[in-house]
């Protein structure tokens, strides 16, 4: 699934800038930090939606559209599209604001995944989400 009309979906998760030492041998910032900051902007919807621990179990899909550049506002969005008894499947997109270009809102997404996770008990059991 992919957004339309430049409208990112589901709700903004995580907010950061791309910095020079996230970079890989082209200069381009590395697709390791781009995994790692969906899987924490993924991690903070799940720890909301279950209040409370959680892991990441799986990796369903992700596709890199375009590359991030150094000095890009890269933002994270999500929405939840399945609670199971204990885990829960999370669409996430990222969308970068370019901020050297003319016009700031000029947005663009250059990332989406799924990231899987399941609420654990103080013991890192799965324990049952509540569905709201
Ligand atoms: C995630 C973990 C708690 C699951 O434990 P488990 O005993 O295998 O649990 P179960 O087999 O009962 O599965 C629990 C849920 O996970 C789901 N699940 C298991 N493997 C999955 C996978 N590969 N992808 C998606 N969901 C998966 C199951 O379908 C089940 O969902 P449901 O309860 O909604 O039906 C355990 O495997 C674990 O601790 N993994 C390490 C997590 C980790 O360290 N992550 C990295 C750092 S956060």
């Amino acid at each position: 699934m992919t957004s339309e009309n430049n409208i990112p979906r589901g709700q903004l998760l995580l907010r950061t800038l791309a910095m020079p030492a996230d970079t890989n041998a082209n200069g381009d910032i590395f697709g390791g930090w781009i995994m790692s900051q969906l899987d924490l902007a993924g991690g903070i919807l799940a720890k909301e939606i279950s209040s409370g621990r959680i892991v990441t179990v799986s990796v369903s899909s992700i596709t890199f559209k375009k590359p991030v550049s150094v000095g890009d506002v890269v933002c994270v969005y999500g929405e939840c599209t399945k609670i199971g008894r204990t885990s829960m499947n999370i669409n996430l997109e990222v969308w970068i604001k370019p901020v050297r270009e003319d016009n700031i809102e000029d947005r663009f997404m250059v990332c989406d995944a799924t990231f899987n996770y399941v609420a654990i008990d103080a013991e890192g059991r799965p324990r049952p989400v509540q569905k709201k």
